[in-house]
Order: C-alpha cells, then sequence, then structure tokens
C-alpha cells in the first residue's frame, strides 16, 4: 500500500475485546475500520453503529472476501483463533491475533507458516508492552536505570471472566495461566528483551470456581532466563475488587514498582454507588477504585496504532505470532510442571501432543 493510504481494518469478533479493538482503532487517525464480522447480526449491528463502521457480516469469511481490506483483528474464543489467523492469512491481510495466540503449538506453526506463506504480517495482541506505564519502566531498564535486571514479578487478576466459553477448557484451553498468565509471561520476556526461558517451575490450583470449572483460577509460575533472570507471574481468577494489574523489578542498582489501574485511579468513597469504576468490579459503593482513560491506561490505541504503522510503513512489528507462540511454549511447561510437580526444562523436545494446554495439568492430576 501506499505509505499515505489509510489502513482499511475488519474486525473480526463483537465482543468484549472486538469493541476494545473498535474503541482504539477509532484513536488512530491512519486506520479505518471497514467492516466487522460477528455471527450476531444484532452485535455486529450495534457495534458497527456505536463506531460508524459501515458494513457488518455474519460469517467473517465474507469479509475477508472485501476488496482492500489490509488488515483483520481477531478477537473471538480461543479455539477459533488459528482458523480465522490462517483464512485472513490465505485471503491476504495482515492478522492481528489476540491473545492466547492459539490452543496448540501445532496450532501456532500453522499460523506462523501461513503468514509467512501469504507475505503478510502475523501481530500478536500483547498490549502489556504498549501500556504507557509498563512502557516507562522498560524505559529505565534500557537506559540502565536499575542495573542488571534478575527479577521481573508481573500479575493479572481478578475474579473470574465474562463469557461461558473461558469457563470450558475445551475451549478456552485452558484456566487464568493460559487466559492472563500469558499477558505476564509477555512481559516478563519483554522486560528480559526476550531472552529465551531455559526452565519454568509452577503451582495452581481451582480453589474458588470448582463449581463452573475445570480450569484453574489461581497459578503462580516461576520463570527462569537464559543467562539467568527471574520472572514471576501471577494470576488469579479467584480474586473480587476489579481487575488488579501490577508489575515490579529488580536490578542490581535498583528497583520500580509499577500499579498500572489502581495506582492510576481515582480512590472514590460513594454510599450511592455510580455507573462503572473499573472492569470487573462487582460494586460502586463504598470505598472503590475509580478508572478513568482505563483503553489508554492498559495500553490499546497504542496498540492498534503501532499495529497500523507497521502496516502502513511496512515495518516489523514489536510483538508477532514468534512471541505468541514462545508464551505458549511457556505456558505448556508450566502446565507440565504444577501437573508432575517438577521443573520443566525448554525448548520442550519432544513437544507433547495435546488438545488443549491445560490437558497437561488435568491429564496428570486424572493420571489420564
Ligand atoms: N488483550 C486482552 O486483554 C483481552 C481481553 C479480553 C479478551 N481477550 C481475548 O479476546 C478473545 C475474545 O474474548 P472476548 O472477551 O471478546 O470474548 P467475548 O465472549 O466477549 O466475545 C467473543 C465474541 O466472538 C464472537 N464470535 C464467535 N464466533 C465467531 C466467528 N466465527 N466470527 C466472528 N465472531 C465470532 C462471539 O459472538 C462473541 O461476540 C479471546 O481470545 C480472549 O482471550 C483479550
Amino acid at each position: 500500500m501506499a505509505s499515505g493510504d489509510k489502513v482499511r481494518v475488519g474486525i473480526v469478533g463483537a465482543g468484549f475485546i472486538g469493541h476494545l479493538h473498535a474503541e482504539a482503532l477509532a484513536r488512530v487517525p491512519n486506520a479505518e475500520v471497514v467492516a466487522i464480522a460477528s455471527p450476531s447480526p444484532e452485535k455486529g449491528k450495534a457495534l458497527a453503529a456505536s463506531f460508524g463502521i459501515p458494513r457488518h457480516f455474519t460469517d467473517y469469511r465474507e469479509m475477508l472476501a472485501l476488496d482492500g481490506l489490509d488488515m483483520v483483528t481477531v478477537g473471538v474464543p480461543n479455539d477459533l483463533h488459528a482458523s480465522v489467523c490462517i483464512a485472513a492469512a490465505e485471503a491476504g491481510k495482515h492478522v492481528v491475533c489476540e491473545k492466547p495466540l492459539c490452543l496448540t503449538l501445532a496450532e501456532a506453526d500453522r499460523i506462523i507458516a501461513a503468514g509467512r506463506d501469504a507475505g503478510v504480517k502475523m501481530m500478536y495482541a500483547e498490549e502489556l508492552i504498549f501500556a504507557p506505564k509498563y512502557v516507562r519502566a522498560k524505559q529505565l531498564v534500557d537506559e540502565g536505570a536499575l542495573g542488571e535486571v534478575f527479577v521481573v514479578k508481573q500479575s493479572e487478576e481478578h475474579d473470574g471472566p465474562h463469557s461461558p466459553w473461558f469457563w470450558d477448557v475445551r475451549r478456552s484451553g485452558g484456566g487464568v495461566l493460559l487466559d492472563m498468565g500469558c499477558h505476564s509471561i509477555a512481559f516478563c520476556r519483554w522486560v528480559f528483551g526476550n531472552r529465551p526461558v531455559v526452565r519454568v517451575s509452577a503451582t495452581m490450583g481451582t480453589f474458588v470456581h470448582g463449581g463452573k470449572t475445570r480450569g484453574e483460577d489461581h497459578a503462580v509460575c516461576v520463570l527462569t532466563f537464559e543467562g539467568g533472570g527471574i520472572g514471576l507471574c501471577e494470576n488469579s481468577w479467584a480474586k473480587g475488587g476489579g481487575v488488579d494489574d501490577k508489575a515490579e523489578i529488580y536490578g542490581s542498582r535498583g528497583n520500580t514498582r509499577a500499579d498500572l489501574l489502581r495506582g492510576s485511579s481515582l480512590t472514590t468513597f460513594s454510599e450511592t454507588g455510580y455507573g462503572y469504576a473499573v472492569e470487573k468490579a462487582a460494586t460502586t459503593t463504598g470505598w472503590t477504585f475509580t478508572m478513568y482513560e482505563e483503553s489508554w491506561n492498559y495500553g490499546f490505541p497504542q496498540e492498534m496504532q503501532h499495529f497500523v504503522d507497521c502496516v502502513q510503513q511496512d515495518e516489523p512489528p514489536l510483538v508477532t505470532a514468534e512471541d505468541g507462540r514462545a508464551v505458549l511454549e511457556i505456558v505448556y511447561a508450566a502446565y507440565l510442571s504444577a501437573g508432575s510437580g517438577r521443573a520443566v526444562d525448554l525448548p520442550l523436545d519432544p513437544v507433547p501432543d495435546v488438545a488443549v494446554p491445560i490437558d497437561l495439568w488435568l491429564g496428570a492430576a486424572t493420571g489420564g
């Protein structure tokens, strides 16, 4: 495409993240969202109307056939990521795939190959590396303000997801480790300059939501990076009070701590309650953390700006399907570790043949 042309984008999925994609892309001046695909015509129409998107389709394959569509964002349940990404690449579109990249490493390899064969960018939507507060922390690391970094901690936690498919591990692929641990793992890799992880140790359990899922609702992982350096990832679907997202970085000459949401919110007391505080907060009465510019603080518009610029200028993206695959391999290792009670070395060789990652934990627990 000519470098002055707007990038024409199609959004696949009109749920929670589809809405965030539309909202973020509306803030990207060199992008134009031309269509949205959702099997629910009501949802597709409503989202299109909210953001002035001219067309909506119930079958994403019809949208992919549109002339002049440059890029699609993929925000559908995890079990559909591989088929949508591959179809989009085969239709010659650049792709932004939501986390987790897909369910299995075999699917990840097919996604990467499809992007390579079609000559399109296969980008991996990890917004934390665009979140302004975390970007500032990474700048401190890169300018040497903290000395040699030896520990990176990240945690993203709430009281559980909003749609039924997340709780069905055959569709989601796993519990909180896969759903939110992938953010923490990607964050640790990013701060350590994407050095390989050579060993993973994890423990997890289903503490609160056992009545509705076989997925783990709290997980702790320790990553050992090549050449030293420890990543600590703690993730919960069992913590009330609204989303909590924070990181800490320790170096030989300093340290920094970033509380992404609570450290950026208003501290409000209200007897009456009010409309909205922060994602997944169950109440707005009493003391609450009132978020503003939540999407911006999370880095969604900045992430979409980056991907659109990469397509327009034909530049390499900061985060790709290869990164998504690396994160997924670490997730496999963490489930294996929690299932076996031992540390697991990477790269995995051979790659375990499983339908979904959580089987590496559930299978061990049930002797399957
Ligand atoms: N980056 C983040 O922080 C973040 C946050 C939430 C979700 N996600 C990811 O985004 C993806 C979607 O999650 P969500 O929270 O939006 O779920 P959701 O349940 O809110 O929405 C999913 C949407 O996909 C639609 N869909 C299903 N099949 C489809 C198809 N064939 N074509 C088009 N649309 C289809 C459904 O109708 C639904 O509206 C998941 O992979 C999830 O992990 C990422």
